[in-house]
């Protein structure tokens, strides 16, 4: 499986307070059957600036990927950032927010704020730049806005939690048949929440789901 969606880099969003605390979260992910995770510290425009975030995404990876390279691990960790949308967002060059080497980012609908019309606009703005974005955890937001963004020929990520409980799993289950869920994410912070658990639980159910999550993955990652 692939986790598409994880704030696993230590130190740099709240996702993991340290190293100790990333390597409990990839064990958990391992033990779950995860080959490959996104990792996606947010990113909030109006907090920093681009390059400070980059310096300090770098650093997380760097420190992260020495840890786990004693523990002979056989994961491997994408770099990529979840994109808050916001209007000043566009100063920057967004190819070095992507996922990897790729022209996908991971965008981060506003969660407390009522969508305008710039933020659809915004979206094809970004598609226009040579962007593609993935709206993650599509699950969250509410149907009054999301219909919208279903018109449009971009990816969705929804997060394992939508799996948990039985209104949440419905949505989840129609988002799929409708082609508006692409890809699965744990969203994990911190580790004492196990996220990767119930990926595996969930794909043991509905299995096609999740192999054609895995196979949009690789096919974003170009793997
Ligand atoms: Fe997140």
């Amino acid at each position: 499986m692939v986790d598409f969606h994880a704030h696993i880099l230590p130190k740099v969003d709240h996702g993991s307070d340290s190293i100790e605390t990333s390597l409990k979260q990839i064990k958990m992910a391992k033990r779950a059957g995860i080959k490959k995770i996104v990792a996606t510290p947010h990113y909030y425009d109006n907090k920093e600036s681009l390059s400070e975030f980059l310096d300090r995404r770098e650093e997380g990876f760097r420190n992260l990927t020495n840890a786990l390279s004693s523990y002979n691990n056989d994961i491997e960790i994408i770099k990529a950032a979840e994109v808050n949308l916001q209007t000043d967002l566009f100063k920057n060059d967004l190819k070095k927010l992507c996922i990897g080497d790729t022209n996908f980012l991971l965008l981060e609908m506003p969660m407390n704020l009522n969508w305008s019309s710039w933020h659809y606009e915004a979206i094809d703005e970004l598609i226009a730049l040579g962007i593609n974005p993935i709206i993650a955890h599509i699950n969250r937001y509410s149907s009054y806005y999301t219909q919208k963004l279903f018109k449009k020929d971009i990816l969705f990520q929804i997060n394992i939690e939508a799996f948990l409980y039985f209104s949440s799993r419905r949505n989840v289950i129609s988002l799929y048949k409708n082609g508006n869920a692409h890809f699965i994410g744990s969203d994990i912070h911190g580790c004492e929440r196990n996220p990767y658990e119930k990926m595996a639980k969930y794909k043991a159910k509905y299995t096609k789901m999740f192999n054609d999550f895995e196979l949009n993955s690789y096919s974003v990652l170009n793997l």
